[in-house]
């Protein structure tokens, strides 16, 4: 606490109440007066009001007429003096200022005249008065203001009026009104501004006090930073995954093992994907442990090599060591299968997604990057069929604008049927591929230990195709990597997603 704060506690304490801070610290300034008060009553120590009033100073001319007399006056003594005066004297003998205002004002208040023969001459009202005893209201006004009494009690037109003469000018003096606060004491104790673990642990929070919050400060004012355009369609995903009942699966894992990446997904280990053209092996660690689950191991052998659940097989000599090689993830329904893998547990109908990053060993070019995010949905349900996922899927595109879809056959290793969606493109007119879904087969659900008629539909698609529509990008290296402009957000004003997601 400063030596000025604790004055003030002093003087509180001592008056009970400090009616004019101007009075009672005369030689504090009033900015410092407010500083010492508003810290006193952030601790509740005071409560104050703050009083401004107006003050009036005299301008050296102002000063002068208070001294002398005012111009009005020093003319009709003039023509006394003379008896009478040519109006074009006038300027001459009292100069331009004194002559001008006097003139006008004397004639104002009716103490001169104008004879026949254009000469200034006083007013029958002044003809037997001694001058000395006419009222100077000029002069008077003036010293009223300089000893800033009753000032209410001028007629503003008159201050006004002087204003605009420049005899006076107008200034503020800002005072404080202090009362008692409600924490009130003449010391003061430092209030704690966090609560610490520590306090809590030695119980010292029960004697400490705290600062009250100040719900009202404006905190910093941040005004640089944006959102990167694909986080901004993400989360509109989310949103739209979120309000269909989807939970969202944990995607922070990049590295997995082939074994979740492919081969719980039932994609043979001589698949063309499994190259290292296609996909990114890690080097280091080179291996990984297998999952426990022996049963588990034991069926997706049993799936590769000679088929069970109805499956024939790939009749090949499936290879442990193949599913421990470790890799960036090529797609995000390496993390579905995990999910479906923990739902076998506990088996029920259940709705997943994910937007995160997959990697593919891809020849870098307009539109593809070594690494992209995928949006992947998955669903499961009692006896749900094919139907299902076209009605899902033209419900899920219709929430994002996009109507009309049409559905062709492909081949996914993992789904049975497996189907490309497709809508029309108004501007390049024709149809485009929008996502890839399908029904997970038997042999990848059965495996885990989900039961027959749990039946469970997925798909994805890629988050950069419609950011890349949305925000009119042609090049992908425009919208990820080094290349990127520091203006492209500005450029780019978002349009919204439901409108041309895929124009
Ligand atoms: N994994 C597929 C892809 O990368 C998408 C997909 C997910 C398809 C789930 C069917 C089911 O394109």
């Amino acid at each position: 606490m400063s030596d000025f704060q604790l004055e003030i506690l002093k003087k509180l304490d001592e008056l009970d109440e400090i009616k004019s801070t101007l009075a009672i610290f005369p030689q504090h300034g009033s900015q410092d007066v407010l500083s010492a008060l508003n810290s006193l009553k952030a601790h509740n120590k005071l409560e104050f009001s703050k009083i401004d009033t107006v003050t009036y100073d005299l301008t050296k001319e102002g000063a002068q007429i208070l001294n002398e007399g005012s111009y009005e006056i020093k003319l009709v003594k003039l023509i006394q003096e003379l008896g009478q005066l040519q109006i074009k004297d006038v300027m001459s003998k009292l100069g331009p200022q004194v002559g001008k205002v006097g003139q006008a004002r004397a004639f104002k208040n009716g103490w001169i005249a104008k004879n026949a023969s254009n000469e200034l001459e006083l007013s029958a009202k002044l003809q037997n008065t001694d001058l000395n005893d006419l009222a100077d209201e000029t002069q008077s006004i003036l010293a009223q203001i300089k000893d800033n009494s009753h000032l209410d009690s001028i007629d503003p037109k008159i201050l006004n009026d002087l204003k605009k003469r420049k005899l006076i000018v107008q200034g503020k003096i800002t005072d404080f009104h202090v009362t008692k606060g409600s924490e009130f004491s003449t010391d003061l104790t430092k209030l704690e501004t966090d609560l610490t673990s520590d306090m809590v642990s030695t119980n010292a929070y029960k004697n400490l006090k705290f600062k009250p919050y100040n719900f009202n400060s404006q905190g910093v004012q941040i005004s640089s930073g944006a959102l990167h355009p694909l986080n901004k369609v993400r989360e509109e995903f989310r949103q739209i995954f979120f309000s269909m009942g989807f939970t969202e699966m944990p995607s922070n894992q990049y590295v997995e093992t082939g074994f979740w990446n492919f081969d719980a997904l039932y994609v043979p280990q001589q698949h063309p994907a499994r190259d290292l053209q296609d996909t990114f092996y890690i080097k280091d660690p080179l291996t990984a442990d297998l999952p426990d689950d022996k049963t588990y191991l034991g069926n997706i052998k049993a799936v590769h090599e000679q088929g069970r659940f109805g499956s024939i097989g790939y009749r090949y000599n499936w290879k442990p060591e193949e599913c421990q090689k470790l890799v960036l993830r090529t797609h995000s329904t390496a993390i579905s299968a995990r999910m479906l893998h923990d739902l076998a547990k506990d088996p029920k109908p259940t709705r997943l997604f994910s937007i995160d990053r997959v990697f593919r060993n891809e020849a870098v070019d307009a539109t593809h990057l070594a690494e992209f995010h995928q949006v992947e949905g998955v669903l499961a349900d009692y006896n749900i069929t094919l139907g299902d996922l076209i009605k899902f899927m033209e419900e899920f595109f219709e929430r994002m604008g996009v109507t009309g879809l049409r559905f062709k056959p492909t081949y996914n290793p993992y789904t049975e049927p497996s189907m490309e969606i497709f809508s029309w493109h108004e501007g390049l007119q024709k149809w485009v591929e929008i996502g890839n879904s399908g029904m997970f087969r038997p042999e990848m659900l059965e495996s885990m230990g989900l039961p027959k008629d749990l039946r469970v539909l997925g798909w994805g698609l890629s988050l950069e195709r419609p950011t890349m529509i949305k925000y009119k990008v042609q090049n992908i290296r425009e919208l990820l990597g080094h290349k990127v402009s520091l203006d492209f957000i500005e450029t780019n004003p978002a349009a919204r997603l439901d409108e041309d997601l895929y124009e």
